[in-house]
């Protein structure tokens, strides 16, 4: 498929509303980059932790947060991360960096740094790109061809994370889910929110499939212009 202008996609929303597979799979399919946001935030989050920096203390976190490098592959297929050389991929995905993420990423200096990156990416991906995160139509692409806000509810986000974490407890999925949206909706510097002009994606009912669809079908009519 040809197309002259590059597209910008901005998919937001809280956890478990299948926001990750639906972004890359979308990009996937109209042969775009892809750029997983909340992986850039678990990443500098990593650091702190494996730096022995307190995540609590705020001044220590916005003091260190323009030191590791971070480096995102933005491959739909083969999507990479890496702090100062070392593929993070798989360690930030642990309970801890998921525990500490939310207060991290809570504090300006960080936001700042991990914003900076999204939009040179953004401005560098020549046929256009998918950025999934929750602040990316408000506040990092406020200019994005389309924005999506998927939502789901609290009981689909919860079973289908405790899916991704092989069969953990689904009302303690539920709760620390809950919690964590909590602290990202109600952070004071560019909290989890939907656009004013984005399109809202129910996610409860659909599959996944379906979800790609309806997002694959919203970029296609922008792009012609409807
Ligand atoms: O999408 P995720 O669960 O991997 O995101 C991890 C955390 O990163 C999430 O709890 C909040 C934060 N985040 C953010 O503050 N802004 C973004 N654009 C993406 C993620």
């Amino acid at each position: 498929m040809e197309s002259a202008t590059p597209v910008i996609v901005a998919i937001d929303g809280p956890s478990g509303t299948g926001k990750s597979s639906t972004s890359k799979a979308v990009a996937a399919q109209l042969g775009l980059s892809y750029l997983d946001t909340g992986a850039q935030y678990r990443a500098i989050t990593w650091w702190m932790v494996h730096n022995g920096i307190d995540t609590g203390d705020r001044a220590a976190i916005a003091a260190a947060a323009g030191k590791p490098e971070i480096v995102s592959g933005t491959d739909p297929l083969n999507p990479t991360i890496t702090v100062d050389g070392v593929d993070v991929s798989g360690p930030i995905r642990t309970q801890e960096v998921t525990s500490k993420v939310s207060a991290v990423s809570a504090v300006p200096d960080v936001r700042a740094r991990i914003t900076e990156l999204q939009r040179s990416l953004a401005a560098t991906a020549e046929r256009g790109i998918v950025v999934e995160g929750r602040d990316i139509g408000t506040t990092v692409l406020p200019d994005a061809d389309l924005k999506v806000f998927l939502t789901a509810s609290p009981e689909a986000r919860a079973a289908r994370r405790s899916g991704e974490l092989r069969g953990a407890d689904i009302h303690t999925t539920r709760e620390a889910l809950i919690k964590r949206d909590a602290a990202d909706s109600s952070r004071k510097t560019s909290p989890l929110a939907k656009a004013d002009d984005a399109v809202e994606v129910d996610t409860t009912d659909l599959t996944l499939p379906q979800v790609i669809d309806c997002v694959v079908t919203l970029v296609e009519e922008k792009r012609a212009g409807k």
